[in-house]
């Protein structure tokens, strides 16, 4: 079952008229882009600074409309869909951001602020609330006194943790993470690996990672998909696209990371 799918989507920005300039540029930020998600399948996106993942993330989300295409959850097209109406599956869809500190409402305590989704969307009453961010905290390996804190009394590591866990707060079915680790360092970012494989099996969750990471791609990922002006060139399974990437833009990203795995490095 297809979890997700993005059919022949287009987001055309136009831009202002510059000083120099007489003619008004627009961006083709997405550029006639198709792809499907399976039903607990993570998926990895990566490509150059600019080539408009995120911007596809926000349109998978329905934060943001395309200028033209359609996007569709478990074959319901909700591409027209009103803030108000994309309710109904916006609790089943979360973000992780890249630096989630930013994110968080200052003013919140992480009881808050986990607790904040379940609120919104009405999840239970208080004291079922207060236990639902009790084992969410659990599941992310967050200690119970974490709970009074406000955000900026937390480590990079801890808060990138919370932002996990707001994510997950609802129980939904697909995580869309934008760099989530470019943050962190090189041993938060492989306990933040560990955390969302566990959190995978253990909840059945889907991800779509955006990544320049490739060792998050050869770890986490089922299937990877090369962005590159606005479209995709190239979806693999993770280790094919290791050993056999064939578009140029993958094996230039290939060549300039230093993989680890002798088994999973491009045969040259
Ligand atoms: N709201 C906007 N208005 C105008 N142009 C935009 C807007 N958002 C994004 N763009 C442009 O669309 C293109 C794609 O941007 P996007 O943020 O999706 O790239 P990205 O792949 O996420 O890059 P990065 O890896 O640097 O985060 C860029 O040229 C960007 O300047
Ligand atoms: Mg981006």
């Amino acid at each position: 079952m297809k979890l997700l799918e993005a059919v022949s989507l287009n987001k055309r920005y136009s831009a202002e008229r510059g000083w120099f300039t007489h003619k008004a540029k627009s961006v083709q930020a997405v550029n006639n882009l198709s792809l499907s998600l399976e039903a607990g399948e993570s998926l990895g996106l990566v490509g150059e600074s600019g080539c408009g993942k995120s911007t596809l993330a926000r349109i998978l989300l329905g934060l943001e409309k395309p200028s033209s295409g359609r996007v569709l959850y478990r074959s319901t097209d909700y591409t027209d869909w009103s803030h108000s109406k994309m309710r109904m599956i916006r609790s089943n869809m979360q973000m992780v951001f890249q630096n989630s500190l930013a994110s968080f409402n200052p003013l919140f305590t992480v009881e808050q602020i986990i607790g904040e989704p379940l609120r919104n969307y009405g999840a239970g009453k208080a004291e079922n609330l207060r236990e639902v961010v009790a084992d969410t905290l659990d599941l992310v390996g967050l200690e119970q006194r974490h709970i009074r804190r406000y955000p900026h009394e937390l480590s990079g590591g801890q808060q990138q943790r919370v932002g996990i866990a707001r994510a997950i707060a609802l129980r939904p079915e697909l995580i869309v993470c934008d760099e989530p680790f470019s943050s962190l360092d090189v041993t938060l970012r492989k306990q933040m690996m560990d955390l969302l494989q566990e959190l995978k099996h253990g909840l059945g969750l889907s991800y779509v990672f955006i990544t320049h990471d490739l060792s998050v791609v050869s770890r986490l990922c089922d299937s990877v998909a090369v962005m590159y002006q606005g479209g995709i060139v190239e979806k693999q399974s993770g280790v094919h696209i290791m050993q056999q990437g064939s578009h140029p833009y993958t094996r230039t990203l290939l060549s300039s990371v230093p993989v680890q795995d002798p088994r999973l490095r491009k045969k040259v």
